[in-house]
C-alpha cells in the first residue's frame, strides 16, 4: 500500500505573512498534524472531455498577467470567454483589453463581478497577497463563486488561501500547471488539481481551452507537491545536463554533437533538444525564470524535509541555482544555470 504523506511545515515567514494577510487567522497558527492517505481515498483521474456546458460559469477573472498568465487569459478570450482581467503592473492587462477583456483595478473587484477567478502569480508571497490580502480575491467572493489558483506553491500556502477563500463560501481549487510558455500559448497546459470536485467540475472546460489534460488528486496540497516533485526532478535535469555540455567541451567535444546524440537515446527529453541549441549559444530566452525555478527546489526541499526524505541531488542543484541568481541570472531562463557552472570553473 502506498501512503501519501504530507506535514504541515509552517515555517516563522509563513506564520508572519499570515497574520499580515489573513489577518483572521488566529495569530499562533499552528502546523497540523501529519496526515496520511491510504491509496484507496487517494485518487486521480485524468479527463479530457468537455464538462457539460450548463454548469460553466461564464464570467472568468485572470489574476496575474506574467509569461504564463497572458498567454492563459488569451486563449479564454480567443475561446470567446467573457473575461476579466487584473495585474499589479497594469500595462500587461492593455493587450487583452484591446482583445475586448474587461479590466477591474483590485483583485477583490475582479472577484465579485466574475464567477470564477483564475489567479497565476509568481510565489507563495504573492499568491497569498492576491488572494488573501487588502483588496485581495477573498474580499470580493461569496457563496457561488470559485478561486483556481494556478500559480506554482507549496502546501501550507495553497491550503491558507484555500481556508480564507471557503470562509466566504465561494469554493477553491489548487491548479498549479506542467508546461511552459509554448504549451500555454498553444493551450497544451497540464493542470494538476486538488480541492473542491464540484468547482474542478464547474471550470473543467476552462481547463481544457488553456491544456491539454488535467488530474484531479483529492486535498488540497496534493496539486501542490506534484508540481514540486515534477519541478524538483526537471531542475536537478538542467543541472546534470549543463555539467554534461560543459564537460564535454572541456574534453574537445562539440557540445551541439552531445545535444543531438542525447536527443537520439533514452535520456531524450524535449527539455534538452528544445533548451540544449542555445545553452550552447549561451543564450537563455526566458521561457521560466530561473528565480522560479530557485523557488520550486527551495519549496520541494522543504517538502522533502517535512517528511524527511533525504533529497540530495536536488540539494547540490539548488544551490546551482542560488548561484546564478547572485550572478544576477534571476530573470534569464532557468537553463542559464550552466553560467554557474562556468563562473566555478573559473575559481
Ligand atoms: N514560466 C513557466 O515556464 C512556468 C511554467 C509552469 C509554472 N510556472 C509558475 O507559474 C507562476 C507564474 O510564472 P510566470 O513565468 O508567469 O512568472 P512571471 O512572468 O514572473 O509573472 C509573475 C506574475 O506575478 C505577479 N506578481 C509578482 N509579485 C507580485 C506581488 N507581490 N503582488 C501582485 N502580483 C505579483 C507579476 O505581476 P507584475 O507583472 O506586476 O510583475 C506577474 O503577473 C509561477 O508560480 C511559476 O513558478 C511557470
Amino acid at each position: 500500500m502506498v501512503n501519501l504523506i504530507r506535514s504541515v511545515n509552517y515555517s516563522h515567514h509563513y506564520a508572519a505573512m499570515a497574520a499580515t494577510f489573513c489577518p483572521s487567522l488566529p495569530q499562533h497558527f499552528k502546523p497540523s498534524p501529519i496526515i496520511k492517505f491510504p491509496r484507496s481515498s487517494f485518487s486521480f483521474k485524468v479527463f479530457s472531455s468537455q464538462s457539460s456546458a450548463d454548469e460553466t460559469p461564464t464570467r472568468v477573472g485572470f489574476l496575474g498577467l506574467g509569461i504564463m498568465g497572458s498567454p492563459m487569459a488569451l486563449n479564454l478570450i480567443k475561446a470567446g470567454c467573457d473575461v476579466t482581467v487584473w495585474n499589479r503592473t497594469k500595462s500587461k492587462c492593455d493587450p487583452l483589453i484591446d482583445l475586448g477583456a474587461k479590466y477591474k483595478p483590485s483583485p477583490a473587484e475582479v472577484a465579485a463581478s466574475c464567477d470564477v477567478t483564475f489567479a497565476m502569480l509568481a510565489d507563495p508571497e504573492s499568491a497569498l497577497v492576491v488572494a488573501c490580502g487588502e483588496d485581495g480575491a477573498a474580499s470580493g467572493m461569496s457563496p457561488g463563486k470559485g478561486y483556481v489558483d494556478v500559480s506554482t506553491v507549496d502546501g501550507p500556502t495553497s491550503k491558507l488561501i484555500s481556508g480564507q477563500i471557503k470562509e466566504t463560501g465561494a469554493l477553491f481549487l489548487e491548479a498549479p500547471v506542467s508546461g511552459s510558455k509554448k504549451p500555454a500559448e498553444d493551450g497544451q497546459l497540464i493542470f494538476l488539481t486538488a480541492g473542491d470536485i464540484s468547482l474542478y467540475e464547474k471550470v473543467a472546460s476552462y481547463l481544457d481551452i488553456m491544456g491539454k489534460s488535467r488530474f484531479y488528486l483529492g486535498d488540497v496540497g496534493n496539486g501542490a507537491a506534484m508540481k514540486l516533485v515534477v519541478n524538483m526532478i526537471m531542475g536537478s535535469m538542467m543541472t546534470s545536463f549543463a555539467e554534461g555540455l560543459l564537460l564535454s567541451e572541456k574534453v574537445g567535444l562539440d557540445p551541439s554533437v552531445v545535444v543531438e546524440v542525447i536527443s537520439q537515446g533514452a535520456i531524450s527529453a524535449p527539455m534538452f533538444s528544445l533548451k540544449g541549441p542555445s545553452m550552447v549559444q549561451s543564450k537563455y530566452p526566458t521561457a521560466f525564470p530561473l528565480k522560479h525555478q530557485q523557488k520550486d527546489m527551495r519549496l520541494a526541499l522543504s517538502l522533502a524535509e517535512s517528511v524527511s526524505q533525504s533529497t540530495p541531488i536536488a540539494a547540490a542543484a539548488n544551490e546551482l541555482y542560488k548561484v546564478a541568481k547572485s550572478h544576477g541570472l534571476s530573470d534569464s531562463d532557468f537553463s542559464a544555470v550552466i553560467e554557474a557552472l562556468k563562473v566555478k570553473s573559473k575559481d
